[in-house]
């Protein structure tokens, strides 16, 4: 037998894994934020910027996530106590992986009323209902879903369900769940890249988004890159310190960082090779956000032959990432009552399942009844993303870095990243000096924006 009695708590495999992290990082961001940026931001030039950004922000980052998984045990906040007292520094350190899970709450919330979205398309879309509709008919069938709050609900708890399914059986479940979803997800876009090439002109998307024009990257263009990097990466959620713990301890960290960032920046291009091809052939404009996914999109493939089955298959293709990184969102929130409260597994999911579904059954009300319910002139649900992107996140990283820089002993850390010495030094330089530097960029604009 392969599976031995203490791989039982491990990624069965190297490429499962890595196919974990890919799930994990690529989102709704890879889909309807990372295209758009591109074409808006300078194409190439803003590639260039992007990938700087990933390299001395992002891989740092990634690294010391799953580092202090891998070498802290089974949830993040025993991660955090165990590494804080191997290097007798303060408790005081635990507080911020429970930031951490809280903002994976919040996002989820957020996310999963979303996917409730595509989910609804999915059916809606495979089952025809979009067929040769106009786009103002387009328009009025989305603004009636967010009408019905109690369409919304049910499918917000649809997707809770999918998640839970997922989640309830541990490492096991998430194992499994990659193996089929991560296939089955690189086989769709893969018929979409043939079906673009095949319908349309793919070579206009790619001048489209990879011209190159260095006069167009201004500091917003880094600052929108700098975000972009964080977000897309998952960071700052305990997701990846969560995915870390199950990496048996000889795995090589910085092997496996250099691939994510890889897929992750090409599934963007290529996602965006795809819907901008698709949308061209229909002889429509783009747009971004969920004005591109539920509008422009049904509208472009349901005026297509065999538009049903299109629509089926990239809804799916955007649930599946959807729930990949929402499982990824959850994980860390189940690991924490699993071992601090010593909770049975399938405790811990239920009740996290409860709590991120009220949480999303109140947002979901802001595009409906609850609309008037404003605070700083946003509605509930434009707190709830305000309040985990733009404030909790940038600060429960900036800590988590100076702790894992400044605070653990480098010794730890370097047996726990177990790589090449040269490449721990260049580790240490960024994560001490160039990366706390950055984010103190992200955190200032984030609120010079606001103002
Ligand atoms: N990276 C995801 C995206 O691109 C979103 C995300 C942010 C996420 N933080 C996360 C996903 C934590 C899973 C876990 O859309």
């Amino acid at each position: 037998m392969l599976v031995s009695a203490a791989s039982q708590h491990h990624w069965s495999q190297r490429w499962v894994f890595l196919l974990a992290l890919v799930g994990a990082t690529v989102g709704l961001g890879n889909i309807w934020k990372f295209p758009h940026l591109l074409v808006e931001q300078g194409g190439g030039a803003f590639l260039l910027v992007y990938l700087c950004c990933l390299l001395v922000l992002g891989a740092p980052m990634v690294m010391a996530e799953l580092a202090l998984g891998k070498s802290g045990g089974l949830s993040p906040v025993a991660a955090v106590r165990k590494i804080a007292m191997d290097s007798q520094a303060s408790r005081f350190w635990v507080v911020l992986p429970l930031l951490s899970v809280l903002t994976g709450f919040i996002v989820f919330a957020f996310y999963s009323v979303v996917s409730g979205w595509l989910l609804s398309y999915f059916f809606a879309g495979s089952a025809g209902r979009f067929d040769g509709l106009g786009s103002q008919d387009l328009e009025s069938h989305f603004s009636n879903l967010l009408d019905d709050p109690v369409a919304l609900l049910i499918w917000h708890s649809a997707f809770v369900l999918l998640v839970v399914g997922v989640l309830l059986k541990g490492i096991r479940g998430l194992d499994h769940a990659v193996r089929v979803l991560m296939p089955v997800f690189f086989l769709l876009l893969v018929g979409f890249l043939l079906v673009a090439a095949w319908q349309g002109n793919i070579q206009r998307s790619l001048q489209l988004m990879l011209y190159f024009d260095a006069s167009d990257i201004t500091l917003q263009t880094w600052q929108l890159a700098l975000g972009h990097a964080f977000f897309t990466l998952s960071l700052g959620m305990g997701a990846l310190i969560a995915y870390g713990a199950y990496l048996p301890p000889s795995h090589n960290i910085g092997r496996s960082v250099i691939a994510v960032l890889l897929l992750d920046t090409l599934i963007g291009v290529l996602v965006g090779l795809v819907i901008y091809t698709l949308v061209f052939a229909a002889g429509l404009e783009v747009s971004r956000g969920p004005g591109l996914l539920f509008i422009t999109l049904p509208f472009s493939f349901g005026n297509m032959a065999a538009g049903q089955w299109l629509l089926g298959g990239f809804f799916l293709l955007v649930t599946i990432v959807a729930w990949t990184s929402a499982v990824a969102l959850l994980e860390p929130a189940v690991q924490v009552l699993n071992k601090r409260f010593a909770m049975g597994r399938s405790w811990s999911v239920g009740l996290v399942a409860i709590a991120v579904w009220l949480l999303g059954t109140v947002a979901l009300v802001s595009f409906n009844q609850g609309q008037e319910w404003t605070l700083a002139g946003m509605t509930l649900f434009d707190l709830l993303d305000f309040l985990s992107a733009k404030v909790l996140l940038p600060i429960t990283t900036l800590l988590l870095v100076l702790f894992v820089g400044w605070q653990v002993k480098s010794e730890v850390m370097r047996q726990a990243l177990s790589t090449a010495g040269w490449l721990f030094n260049i580790w240490l330089v960024l994560i001490r000096f160039v990366v706390p530097t950055l984010l103190l960029i992200i955190i200032w604009s984030n609120i010079y924006s606001r103002f």
